[in-house]
């Protein structure tokens, strides 16, 4: 595998799931595989579980990791080819990528979405520069557009919690005082698509996400339908695709409850706005499948890591 941009780029999903719990019971059984192997991590964006847990998985085989919060402290790239840079850009992606290539063995890259405007954001001019210009290998640790490695670990904890042959899994919009990206939930859904599940989302009318993505899937406006009878309910805000980045309504209804939830496990990527996005009850309960998940994200990341780092 040279890079891990997407959650399409994992070849066998359910063979990497059973290798990350594999993987699970013995963090440290690779610990040679990265002996003299670095890795770089951009940070464009905050973190707490992405930056975390990818160090700890990197160290878990054995790596150097070196972390720079690119956004705050790096010099501001240009990404245009052609361009007079007499404006604010310091640094063309050209040179950078190519230089932190000179330092590491992989380069992962955290750059969201900024919503202003659709076709840069999905033009994922960071992320591509990087696998572009890069002459090692590329992880996504969430772009404009998708967010891989919280789907891999999203995989894992199904896995691990589903005690059926088909489930019932919901992805239901929620909602937020900001204007959120799609990433979490675009990737979300190109997980499903490679399950066997009967897999619904919910969202009000308006935040439709990106048709090309949802294709196939059974979209369902009443939440509560949506919800009869699911085994796991993945709650998550997104802005407005079709009037992109905007937030359309704040409807408290869409807030998930312990009373909507019924039986149904409760997941979420984490961070979450209490009592706005789900309420307490339901985050305090015994249902709340979010600390497994931010813990499953080493394990994702661990298994795309041990992927590149067999390849190399
Ligand atoms: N879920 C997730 O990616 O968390 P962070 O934004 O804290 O990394």
């Amino acid at each position: 595998m040279k890079h891990y941009l997407s959650i399409n780029d994992v070849d066998s999903l359910p063979a990497w799931v059973e290798e990350a719990i594999t993987l699970k019971q013995n963090p440290l059984q690779d610990n040679a595989l990265g002996k003299g192997k670095t890795i770089c991590l951009l940070f464009f964006n905050n973190s707490l579980r992405t930056r975390l847990s990818t160090q700890k998985a990197a160290m878990n085989l054995g790596m150097e990791v070196m972390v720079m919060n690119f956004g705050s402290e790096g010099w501001i790239l240009e990404y245009e080819d052609g361009t007079i840079m007499d404006q604010g850009t310091s640094e063309h992606i050209k040179e950078a990528a190519r230089v932190v290539s000179q330092y590491c063995n992989v380069v992962a890259i955290r750059a969201f979405a900024k919503l202003k405007d659709k076709a840069k954001d999905e033009a994922e001019e960071v992320l591509t520069g990087f696998a572009k210009y890069a002459s090692v290998p590329v992880v996504n640790m969430e772009s404009s557009t998708a967010h891989p490695l919280q789907a891999l670990a999203d995989a894992i904890t199904l896995k691990e919690f589903n005690t059926k042959i088909n489930p019932k899994v919901v992805l239901s919009w929620a909602p937020h005082p900001k204007a959120l990206p799609h990433a979490v939930a675009n990737s979300f859904v190109e997980m499903m698509k490679l399950q066997n599940a009967n897999f619904v989302i919910t969202h009000p009318e308006g935040y439709e996400l990106n048709s090309e993505i949802t294709k196939g899937c059974t979209i369902e406006h009443d939440q509560k339908r949506a919800l009869e009878n699911a085994d796991f309910v993945y709650v998550k805000n997104w802005s407005s695709y079709s009037e992109y980045g905007k937030v359309l309504k704040q409807d408290s209804s869409w807030m998930m409850t312990q009373a909507k939830l019924g039986g149904a496990k409760f997941m979420h990527c984490l961070p979450v706005r209490r009592n706005v996005v789900v309420e307490d009850a339901v985050l305090d309960g015994d249902q709340s499948l979010v600390v497994h998940q931010a813990n499953n994200r080493t394990f994702s990341a661990q298994i795309v890591l041990k992927k590149i780092l067999e390849s190399l």
